[in-house]
């Protein structure tokens, strides 16, 4: 059995992030417009739902950004001269492999909200990689930033787009935490999903199959478990729309008629009115001047932005601000 010498591999941590995702919650669904924080997405069946989602034909992302990996890790490679990777939210990881073979690293650190998922993908690289140290954190990239460890130099990768789920403010201050926690010698490599035509937009979150639909429905039932609420699948409607004034995918529901959910776990009732939305998240879309604009705001400095052959998506490599490299 491989079971013992693949562990001896793998360090799981584990920051215990429920506290603050409960205040967050409280604080989102009493908001102006009612939002459930995108975390509820990734529990187990959600984070199973999200690799399906990645196989269907109309989610080109994966697919654009293992193209340009695959085609640049090479040149990641020399410029940062890597000896630990940081993924921030990692899943299953699929992607880092690429990165993973070409650059000469002694430690992976993968940090992602899902244990389930983050346990099975550390033990597989550990596997694959019997000379990569697999030290895996279960948390928020937006709150456990500070504390990651590894020697340097550092790559710390947020691959996938992932970094469309914030909004501007929370990426202003995600940008600014990492430009403080990136030392002299690391560097930020980020996948981002480039704005484009409205319709391919939509179709890759209203898949035909409902793998979509079916993966934010599952964070109402994953709040129903774990807060002892009653939000009720039948009374809302799935709506993923294309924002033209923010530049983001619109995703979560509309209430189909006025009713009220209590969330007993957080001590409220929510009333909602007919056709009200709740949202569970923002996919934010980037254009390159936009993201030079932000990093430089924050002390980065975006070295390289490299697109796929289709111009659908893009990887930028970072540095603080000031660098040579
Ligand atoms: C994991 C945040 C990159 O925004 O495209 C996919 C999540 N939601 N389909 C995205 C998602 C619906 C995905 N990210």
């Amino acid at each position: 059995m491989s079971r013992a010498a693949t562990e001896c591999g793998v360090r799981v941590d584990v920051a215990d992030g429920r506290p603050a995702l409960y205040e967050a919650t409280l604080r989102n669904l009493q908001a102006e417009v009612k939002e459930l924080p995108a975390v509820w997405l990734y529990d187990e069946r959600g984070s199973r739902l999200y690799e399906e989602i990645t196989r269907l034909p109309e989610y080109y992302l994966p697919r654009r950004e293992g193209e340009i990996l695959r085609a640049r890790a090479g040149t990641i490679a020399g410029r940062t001269q890597a000896r630990t990777l940081v993924e921030l939210g990692a899943g299953g990881a699929r992607n880092t492999r690429v990165l993973l073979d070409a650059l000469d690293i002694e430690r992976f650190v993968p940090l992602d909200v899902s244990a389930q998922t983050l346990r099975a993908s550390a033990q597989a690289i550990a596997a694959a990689y019997p000379r990569i140290f697999v030290h895996a954190i279960v948390g928020d990239f937006e709150r456990d930033l500070d504390t990651l460890p590894g020697r340097g130099p550092r790559l710390i990768a947020l691959l996938g787009s992932t970094i469309g789920n914030l909004y501007p403010v929370q990426r202003a201050r995600f940008l600014a935490t990492l430009a403080s926690a990136l030392g002299e010698e690391d560097a930020f490599l980020v996948g981002v999903d480039l704005v484009k035509d409205v319709a391919r937009l939509e179709a890759a979150y209203n898949d035909t199959k409902g793998v979509t639909e079916a993966f934010v429905r599952n964070a109402l039932d994953a709040v129903d478990a774990e807060l002892d609420a009653t939000f009720d699948q039948q009374r809302f409607v799935y709506e993923a729309r294309w924002d033209p004034e923010h530049e983001w995918m619109d995703i979560g529901f509309r209430a189909r008629q006025a009713h009220s959910v209590s969330i007993q776990g957080l001590e409220i009732d929510l009333a909602f009115e007919e056709g009200e939305p709740l949202r569970v998240e923002i996919s934010s879309k980037f254009r390159r001047e936009q993201l030079e604009l932000e990093a430089g705001r924050a002390g980065l400095r975006v070295e390289s932005w490299w697109t796929d052959h289709a111009g659908d998506f893009a990887v930028a490599l970072v540095f603080a601000d000031g660098k040579d490299v």
